[in-house]
């Protein structure tokens, strides 16, 4: 379906004004945003205007009860400098998976690829250049409708911004697994990516830092004994040979990294196994040597290696080198930039043409 989207374009792109190669990750903006209204049961106006403040009631129900969703994605520049998506329809099928989960309506698939495509069409100039550099995507979904009770709200906003990212030099990293805190429990809502969940991993994050770790390794709310994924990323484990990592099982955010990791691995002859996996296997393999590797997988850095994993008084060590990590990042990157073939069909290219 084509959709009317209006656009109330900037005269003159702040692009031009910024080393976009050089800008550190989170802190700057582009000039538009695209954006959508919920009202009256249905998503109405989709538009894309100059990026600014929205004015939002002190009662708006995203504030109060947390009714708050997003994703992340990159747009990256191919053959011919065409700006390139990456897997955007699992994005829309994720949003949609939260939503449900947090009593919001479902975004229409089709417009949020749509919406992503136009912005980036009109961004253009504001993807870095630089290798391992991207623009970053950030479709959300809020509650705006001022009220006070428990209940779903009425009205919402679909945004999607961007931000200039990179380059993003995947160092490895060091993990500290979580004995007091919990991400997630069965029947919460650690499967959607919502706003909460990132709420109270804040505070536990930051003691991790102070320990010296970068991510926190979550796991299990029951036992502290199965692991579930780090901070940002999903997680995979090379024991004697085989890849294992934790199955989605209702904890764990189905990563679309993740996804793709399993069957590059699998394309380059390893075995990939999701199961659950124990703290009590990790230590066995580092003790009798068949530990060979470990890297965290999500969007921000494709792939980073882990170096060391904090549990408990005990510290699990990796070997500096993930050889198959690395493999894989350089195959993903290459595919993101069609400097390899795409041949699992994960790259959507945008249309600079295209208008409604
Ligand atoms: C908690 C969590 N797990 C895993 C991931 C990786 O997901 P993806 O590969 O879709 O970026 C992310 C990032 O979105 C995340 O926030």
């Amino acid at each position: 379906m084509l959709y009317n989207i209006k656009e109330t374009i900037k005269h003159s792109s702040r692009a031009k004004e910024i080393d976009i190669n050089n800008i550190a990750m989170g802190l700057a903006f582009t000039d538009h945003m695209f954006i959508c209204d919920y009202e009256n049961g249905q998503w109405n106006n989709p538009r894309i205007e100059p990026l600014e403040t929205i004015p939002t009631h002190p009662a708006a129900m995203a504030l109060h009860y947390g009714q708050a969703i997003f994703e992340g994605l990159k747009a990256t520049l191919g053959k011919d400098q065409t700006p390139l998506l990456f897997r955007p329809d699992q994005n829309a099928k994720r949003l949609n998976f939260s939503a449900d989960r947090m009593g919001m309506p479902a975004f229409p698939e089709d417009l949020f690829v749509e919406g992503l495509k136009r912005l980036v069409a009109v961004e253009k100039d504001w993807i870095p250049t630089q290798d391992g550099s991207a623009l970053y995507l950030r479709p959300f979904m809020y509650a705006d409708e001022a009220f006070i009770g428990m209940r779903a709200s009425t009205k919402f906003k679909f945004i999607i911004f961007a931000s200039p990212s990179g380059p993003f030099f995947s160092k490895p990293i060091k993990l500290w697994a979580e004995t007091q805190y919990i991400r997630a429990a069965n029947g919460g809502t650690g499967e959607a990516k919502a706003a909460g969940n990132y709420a109270a991993a804040i505070r536990p994050t930051e003691m991790a830092k102070q320990k010296g770790y970068d991510q926190v390794l979550w796991l299990d709310a029951r036992d502290f004994e199965y692991v579930q994924e780090c901070g940002t990323m999903n997680i995979f484990f090379k024991i004697a040979g085989k890849f294992i990592t934790p199955n989605l099982g209702g904890s764990v955010l189905n990563g679309i990294t993740r996804l793709s990791v399993i069957d590059l691995l699998r394309d380059k002859g390893f075995e990939v196994t999701e199961r659950p996996v124990s703290m009590k296997e990790i230590l066995a393999a580092f003790e009798n040597g068949t530990l060979e590797e470990a890297f965290g997988a999500g969007t921000a850095v494709s792939i980073a290696p882990v170096e060391e994993i904090g549990y408990k008084d005990m510290k699990i060590t990796f070997p500096a080198d993930a050889p198959v990590g690395k493999d894989i990042k350089a195959t993903m990157d290459a595919i993101k930039t069609q400097k390899r073939a795409d041949k699992f069909g994960w790259i959507v290219e945008v249309d600079l043409t295209v208008k409604a």
